[in-house]
């Protein structure tokens, strides 16, 4: 049963249920160019955090009512809005190295202006910050620029800006900014090489472009299984390219081959797990997926025993280059 209590995005009502459409645009959030939500939530619960992550999200059509077909951005929607606080304090996810290497790939100064795209709770943006004019961050989903400006506001930064938008089409003119870069975003696309076509149109000549990944093994079945395992454990996900197929991307847009630096994404299942919201009882056939990629190397991930752990590493590529043509004014 729901009943219209009227919810601010963030906050849930006491009653058991709650319907409600959210307008970012009209509660005075932090970034522009909002959509309208239905929020139709099945609270059963007095935890804010644990409601949001439980509640469903749709689009809805001119007349208010929501699109339940699953489309992929509402699957985004979805997984994002309940990932928005575990990711952003993961450990393996804030690891200060892995993001000392990503702005240093950046090779950015006091002048560059900045996009993270797909900037989720803003960790990329708000670690360029401090060393450039300005940084700003763009995400599809509404809850993750929630956490990127609660993060930026914990950091004291005043050099930032949120917007909500797609990467399909970013609503910038060519040439906005010195440094475009992109973290854990790829797999999440469904046309990858487009998304990257859209931060090189966004990037000066003579920018830098910063793209970072998790890759796939080059054997076909060892890559199609770790798909599989990350598409149950987030139905958002797509598929995490080879590191043949990432760097095949600059070439293929007219960029120079790219610059490559490698870190591992280390963490244990439980802890893996704990961030992710597969559907019900996906749980314990991705546990035992990891489990027996010990013995026969399936995933193609380094998978160890812990006692009764699992532990895993992820590879991730930071690749970079210059967008060609004059050098940037901002660097
Ligand atoms: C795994 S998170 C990565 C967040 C951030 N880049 C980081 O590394 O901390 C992926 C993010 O991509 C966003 N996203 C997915 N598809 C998108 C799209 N088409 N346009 C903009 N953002 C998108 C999601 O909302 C989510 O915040």
């Amino acid at each position: 049963m729901l009943d219209d209590t009227p919810l601010i995005l963030g906050k849930a009502s006491s009653s058991g249920t709650c319907r409600t459409i959210c307008s970012c645009a009209s509660t005075n959030r932090p970034w522009v160019d909002a959509t309208p939500w239905l929020h139709v939530a099945a609270l059963g619960e007095q935890d804010v955090d644990l409601a949001m992550r439980r509640t469903r999200w749709h689009r809805i059509d001119k007349t208010g009512a929501p699109v339940i077909d699953s489309t992929h951005d509402d699957r985004i929607l979805d997984q994002f809005t309940r990932q928005a606080q575990v990711f952003n304090t993961a450990g393996a996810i804030t690891n200060a190295q892995a993001l000392a290497m990503i702005v240093g790939a950046g090779t950015v100064g006091p002048d560059d202006t900045v996009l993270d795209v797909a900037c989720g709770g803003g960790l990329v943006a708000c670690a360029f910050a401090p060393f450039v004019a300005h940084a700003t961050g763009i995400d599809v989903t509404p809850a993750m620029l929630e956490r990127a400006a609660h993060h930026a506001a914990e950091l004291g930064l005043r050099n930032v800006t949120w917007r909500q938008g797609n990467v399909a089409r970013l609503p910038f003119p060519d040439a906005s900014f010195s440094v475009v870069v992109t973290r854990f975003s790829l797999h999440h696309f469904e046309d990858p090489l487009a998304a990257v076509r859209e931060m090189v149109r966004v990037c000066r000549a003579g920018g830098r472009l910063v793209i970072v990944d998790m890759y796939a093994s080059e054997d076909p079945a060892k890559a199609r299984e770790w798909n599989r395992l990350e598409k149950l454990r987030d139905p958002s996900h797509v598929r995490c390219l080879t590191l043949t197929e990432l760097r095949a991307a600059f070439p293929e847009l007219g960029l120079p081959e790219p610059a490559v630096a490698f870190y591992d994404l280390r963490d244990t299942v439980t802890a893996l797990l704990a961030r992710s919201f597969p559907n019900p009882g996906d749980d314990r056939l991705i546990r035992s997926m990891f489990a027996d990629a010990i013995g026969d190397d399936r995933l193609g991930l380094e998978i160890t025993r812990d006692g009764s752990e699992i532990r895993y590493a992820y590879p991730v590529a930071i690749l970079s280059t210059s967008k060609p043509g004059a050098a940037a004014t901002g660097s």
